[in-house]
């Protein structure tokens, strides 16, 4: 086994994060990562990103996995779950070099946000490349989920939904782009820190306690994928009323599943109902949405609005004591490659 041309290729990519505005959280096919809705996803700008070289080559002896300059625990079941999509990728590409991967987040880790759609999408999209591969978003997608579900809306920009598909190959679940992020270049995520500490119950093992054993889950499947539809007109119209009140509705949809899962989990904290309590108060005294919150499997809020209300929506957030501190991203355009003189491998790696 093995090609000699791809020995040795560094590649390197850089990736963003995405915000769900319609949730995935739950599967149909867990090892294929076949999710029970589709969901609906905008992909943030570079402000927050992460960078990943990867290379494969003969010379090395065992496979390397750095995050922020830590190296992994190839052994652990989180790390070994993000890595297997290199092992599905070395198999595409029918060879058994060994890999070495450096990544570097360009927002600190202690931040209290999730890494792994960045991290996963930039490490797939730089393994493509190094591994000659020529794979499209699709395919990528298709492979990155298996890391992290989420992670496969981050291989476009602007506003993506991930279709649930049909088949039970899940060949035809897949990812594409509503719009493109110069259709709504002002709309933004503002994220409200509000703790750093990581989650307790990681989001695969969350949602399939959720799907087990919450008696409303059989409602969030047909739920979700109207909001689907429904958002994907108002993104196409730019009707941010609408789009506003679907977000916040999908998320206290998902935060109420998370409740009725048993045991249960609970992501939120005071500080993120105060959230709510302000963007709802906000949005009221406009007598439309001017903002709307969302979370994902932890407290920290995404609150979505329009260049032009960004002071507004800081006023209202001013009086919240559990705010530590406010990061503003805008829409963002998906992965890119980097030159080879941006290769960070030699930061850590010796080959
Ligand atoms: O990508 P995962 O497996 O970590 O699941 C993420 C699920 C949510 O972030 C809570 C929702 C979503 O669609 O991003």
């Amino acid at each position: 086994m093995g090609s000699n041309n791809i020995n040795g290729n560094v590649a390197t990519a850089v990736a963003s994060p995405n915000i769900a505005l319609v949730k995935y959280w739950g599967n149909e096919d867990e090892k294929l990562i076949i999710p029970k809705n589709s969901s609906v996803s905008m992909t943030l700008d570079e402000k927050l990103s992460t960078k990943t070289s990867v290379v494969f080559s003969g010379v090395l002896k065992e496979d390397l996995f750095y995050i922020n300059g830590e190296l992994q625990d190839l052994s652990n079941s989180e790390v070994r779950e993000r890595f297997n999509v290199i092992n599905i990728m070395r198999s595409a590409a029918n060879i058994d070099y060994k890999v070495a991967i450096v990544s570097e987040n360009s927002f600190p880790s202690s931040a209290g946000l999730a890494s792994s759609a960045s991290g996963i999408s930039a490490m797939v999209f730089a393994a493509n490349e190094a591994l000659e591969l020529h794979m499209n978003a699709f395919e990528l997608g298709r492979i990155a989920r298996r890391g992290s579900g989420s992670s496969c809306r981050s291989l476009m920009g602007g506003f993506v939904k991930w279709e649930k598909g049909v088949k039970s190959d899940g060949s035809d679940s897949s990812i594409r782009q509503i719009a493109p992020s110069s259709h709504w270049p002002e709309i933004v995520d503002l994220i409200a820190i509000v703790s750093k500490s990581k989650k307790k119950v990681s989001s695969r093992a969350g949602m399939r306690k959720t799907v087990e054993t919450s008696r409303l889950y059989k409602l969030r499947p047909a739920f979700a994928d109207e909001a689907c539809n429904s958002i994907e007109k108002a993104i196409i119209s730019k009707d941010f009323d609408s789009l506003a009140e679907i977000t916040m509705r999908d998320s206290n949809n998902m935060h109420a599943l998370m409740l009725d899962t048993w045991p249960p989990l609970k992501y939120l904290n005071d500080t993120s109902f105060k959230i709510i309590e302000a963007i709802q108060g906000l949005n009221s005294s406009y007598g439309k949405n001017v903002a709307a919150y969302t979370f994902d499997a932890g407290p920290n809020a995404h609150i979505i609005t329009l260049k032009s209300h960004i002071g507004k929506v800081n006023d209202a957030l001013d009086c919240i004591s559990g705010i530590e501190k406010i990061i503003e991203a805008g829409i963002g355009n998906g992965p890119r490659l980097l030159h080879e003189s941006e290769s960070i491998i030699s930061k850590y790696v010796k080959i």
